[in-house]
């Protein structure tokens, strides 16, 4: 079924006779030097030809993205691997054997056959191969590695339904692809293949725990670890420099054990009496705060389990993007233990809050 949007045609892939003509029209556009946003297991793409610069380029103004922030180039096999590159560092194999396809963006040598545009002029290039098989099935029919940034305009949280990507891109797309909610819910873990010890410099849907498992040594970027302190050091992803998942009224993060976290929310706002307050909770947070007296108004999101942090990551953008449509004032987010999947969640959360963080003390 096609409905048209604007001058974005849009496609739900219910039934497979439907799935192969809309990935006949949007691999058509794709070749054709046209924007398609397609899912894939972690959030959705906003994706292009890799190779025709002039496609790429359209990807960074219907986004709004600076241009020196670089893209993932995605492949559905990993012979396309190869002319990508200008060498494969041993490392890759037993990753890619491990974690591929998924949620892993592995950072190489570029060769010359990538344009610097969709590198951000950065003499590397970032390479994923997802899970998903529209996005699969997307890359095999267009024929060619397709870059992608997560399918929102800048700043705004990553899409995890089609109707994120719509609310955002509208007319700035010409093909959605609409293949109900992305699983994961956070970006790929971007690893950098580069440096003597693979570095994270973005936390994913892969764990460090995972990565460690595998290949031993693994180090977590400073400015990942710490993005108070980090702001001074060289930007070695250039995307983690810039202002994102920013919500549009002030968030505070309060991080701690439970319940220190929940009494501290609770004080914090009893201090600040905003007039619309809206709380980004865990269920077993909700639970805690319907025993308490609570101020009129006030607004509760949930996110999933607090000691279940991959159910967190399934609804934080789409939790984020609740609280900018309920309007509230002031926004309290609930922290979680930074391990697992928690490490993505709380690097997601400490960037909404701006650096704006508390300790609970227990
Ligand atoms: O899960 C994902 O990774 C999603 C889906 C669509 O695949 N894509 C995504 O892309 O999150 P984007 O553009 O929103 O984030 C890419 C991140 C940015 O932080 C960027 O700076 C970094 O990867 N990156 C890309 N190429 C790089 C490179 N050559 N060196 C260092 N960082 C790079
Ligand atoms: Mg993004």
């Amino acid at each position: 079924m096609t409905i048209p949007s604007g001058s974005t045609q849009v496609f739900r892939l219910n039934t497979d006779e439907t799935q192969d003509e809309a990935l006949r029209i949007a691999a058509a556009a794709i070749r054709r030097g046209e924007l398609v946003a397609f899912p894939t297991e972690t959030v959705y793409g906003l994706g292009a030809d890799a190779l025709n610069a002039a496609a790429v380029e359209r990807i960074f103004s219907a986004k709004g993205r600076p241009a020196d922030n670089p893209l993932i180039v995605h492949i559905a096999d990993i012979e396309q691997v190869s002319p990508l590159v200008c060498s494969i560092p041993a490392i890759f194999y037993p990753l890619a054997a491990a974690f591929w396809p998924g949620p892993l963006t592995l950072i190489m040598p570029k060769s010359a056959a990538v344009p610097d545009v969709t590198t951000g002029g950065l003499d590397t290039v970032a390479i994923r191969l997802p899970s998903h098989p529209v996005a699969q099935a997307l890359i095999r029919v267009a024929q060619t590695p397709i870059a992608a940034p997560s399918a929102n305009r800048s700043g705004r949280p990553s899409p995890t339904l089609a109707q994120h990507v719509l609310a955002d891109l509208q007319g700035r797309v010409a093909v959605v692809l609409d293949g109900g909610a992305a699983g994961v819910g956070v970006e790929s873990t971007v690893l950098d293949l580069t440096t003597s010890v693979p570095t994270i410099l973005r936390p994913g849907g892969v764990t460090w725990e995972d990565l460690a498992a595998v290949i031993g040594d693994v180090q977590l970027d400073t400015r990942v670890s710490d993005i108070n302190t980090a702001a001074d050091l060289p930007v070695r992803s250039p995307g983690m420099k810039y202002r994102h998942y920013a919500p549009l009224a002030p968030a505070v993060l309060i991080e701690g054990e439970a319940p220190f976290v929940w009494e501290k929310m609770l004080q914090s706002l009893q201090v600040d009496q905003p007039q619309h307050p809206g709380l980004l909770i865990t269920e077993e947070g909700y639970d805690w705060f319907t025993r308490q007296p609570l101020p009129e108004r006030c607004e509760f999101v949930l996110m999933g389990k607090r000691y279940r942090p991959d159910t967190i990551a399934a609804g934080l953008y789409a939790a984020l993007r609740r609280l900018d449509e309920l309007q509230v004032d002031r926004i309290y987010m609930e922290g979680i233990a930074p391990q697992g999947m928690g490490l993505a969640v709380m690097n997601r959360m400490r960037r909404a809050a701006g650096g704006l963080i508390v300790q609970a003390e227990g």
